[in-house]
């Protein structure tokens, strides 16, 4: 052999054995991928528990002792949500998370029967999209059910992953589908019903009065919910707005007055009546647009005349426009003003955190005129944008992701583009409940 071949042979050798050796790990790495891939996402899972449970907890006030104190500047919870207010959103074993506010104060846990005590005769009113209307219906479930939605929605053919710390599963059921998940119904006919009563009183036993049915058009879908004498007679009314403009017609129908007495019932008949309603645009009341609604001394006003509490979200249907934002909160601040007592308020509540209400600069728009609009009209900023900010950087792109760490952290609290799996509701709605009620002694 001649000097250059052997050189080529030597060569060709180790380049033989190098990409076999290439190769096995390239095959060992692919074949146990997945094996590889979970040890990672629970490795880093456990870290973030790890990292998650501080030793500050004893070291920080109760929110309840910050707001009680004697003239506390603090006693109306706007901090709560304020921007400086540092927020974590801590694990739990389920992968769904608990709000803490690590560095500001620890958050009472309310009890269904804490929050009737302290809303006892009161009138909630919350106006907005369909985040606004889950949220509605996760504390109205609270209310009539003394506990909250399960964790995560039904997982159809699927296993539930989702397993706390006495190992029970946090799924709902395919059998008692979530009211916070549309994905869990056969479909909207079948969803409403369930909530207005069907034909033997509904998941709110009758309580929940609903003048909504699934348009392709614009209308003002309503539900209305009254809680029992025992669970201190709470009123809490919903109202969408929809549209992506600013003058929509609106237009719906007066409630019956059927939650009061719990005889509320939604059957398929009374559905297709209201179908055919609808279609006739045969309504009890409407007008050129929600704001001309809300002005005092309309049909539409009258209803709503009592209101001890209005939440304001125009939500993902896009900015409100600056005259817009003015006459609606001036008409709330004047809605919620009728009473002697102090204790009613109105708020902007601004639009929690997806890729979308990012993308369109939701949180920059009502974090500025509508804010300042809100104040000037004697209202409150309700930022649950800042609350959950974190959530909007979690990006889904169709075709969805192979599963990842990424699309784990997605799926756990989103299931869809813009809405949470219910869980989120029960830690946004409790912390209301922290702003409206810790100052009660
Ligand atoms: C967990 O499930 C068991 C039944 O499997 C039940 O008895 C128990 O009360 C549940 N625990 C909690 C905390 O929900
Ligand atoms: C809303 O309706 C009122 C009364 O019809 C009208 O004066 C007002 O200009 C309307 N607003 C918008 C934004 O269209
Ligand atoms: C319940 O309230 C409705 C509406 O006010 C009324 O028509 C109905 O008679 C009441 N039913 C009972 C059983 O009190
Ligand atoms: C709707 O309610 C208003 C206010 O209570 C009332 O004036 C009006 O007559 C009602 N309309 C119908 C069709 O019942
Ligand atoms: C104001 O509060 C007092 C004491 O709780 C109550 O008796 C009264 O009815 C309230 N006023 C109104 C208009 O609700």
């Amino acid at each position: 052999m001649k000097k250059g071949d052997r050189n080529l042979f030597v060569f060709l050798v180790t380049f033989v054995i190098f990409s076999v050796s290439l190769w096995i790990n390239y095959y060992f790495l692919i074949k146990h991928s997945s094996y590889l891939e979970n040890e990672v996402v629970t490795a880093i899972h456990q870290k973030r528990i790890d990292e998650m449970q501080p030793s500050y907890d004893d070291q920080i006030p109760l929110c309840e002792e910050l707001m009680q104190q004697p003239h506390s500047p603090f006693a109306d919870g706007a901090f709560l949500t304020r921007k400086t207010t540092q927020v974590v959103w801590k694990m739990r074993r389920d992968g769904s998370r608990e709000l803490t506010l690590p560095t500001t104060c620890r958050l009472k846990r309310y009890t269904a029967h804490e929050a009737g005590k302290c809303l006892k005769d009161k009138s909630l009113l919350y106006i907005g999209d369909s985040l606004t209307r889950y949220q509605y219906l996760s504390l109205t479930y609270f209310f009539e059910h003394k506990k909250w939605p399960m964790r995560f929605q039904a997982k159809r053919n699927n296993p539930c992953l989702h397993i706390d710390e006495y190992s029970n599963e946090t799924c709902s059921k395919a059998e008692e589908p979530s009211v916070c998940a549309e994905g869990d119904w056969k479909g909207w006919p079948e969803f409403l019903q369930a909530l207005g009563g069907g034909n033997d009183g509904g998941i709110y036993h009758g309580r929940m009065e609903a003048q909504y049915v699934r348009s392709p058009d614009v209308m003002a879908n309503a539900m209305q919910y009254v809680a029992s004498e025992v669970d201190g007679r709470i009123k809490a009314t919903f109202v969408e707005e929809v549209g992506w403009n600013e003058d929509e017609e609106w237009k719906g129908w007066n409630f019956s007055g059927c939650a009061y007495n719990a005889t509320c019932r939604y059957t398929q008949e009374k559905y297709d009546e209201n179908m055919r309603k609808y279609e006739q645009n045969e309504f009890d009341w409407s007008y050129s647009n929600i704001t001309s609604a809300f002005s005092e001394g309309t049909d539409f006003h009258s209803q709503y005349a009592y209101t001890n509490y209005v939440f304001y979200n125009r939500g993902l249907w896009g900015k409100i426009p600056i005259a817009k934002a003015h006459v609606m909160l001036v008409a709330l601040n004047a809605l919620t003003g009728g009473d002697e007592n102090q204790s009613n308020r109105c708020f902007f509540r601004s639009t929690t955190g997806s890729e979308r209400s990012r993308d369109s600069n939701l949180e920059k728009i009502e974090y500025g005129f509508v804010r300042d609009i809100a104040y000037d009209a004697g209202c409150e900023y309700f930022d649950i944008a800042h609350v959950t900010d974190e959530f909007s950087r979690m990006l889904f792109r169709f075709p969805k992701p192979p599963r990842s760490r990424l699309s784990y952290e997605y799926s756990s609290i989103f299931w869809d583009a813009v809405h949470y799996v219910p869980w989120v509701y029960e830690e946004l709605n409790n912390l209301m409940l922290n702003m409206l009620c810790n100052s009660q002694k």
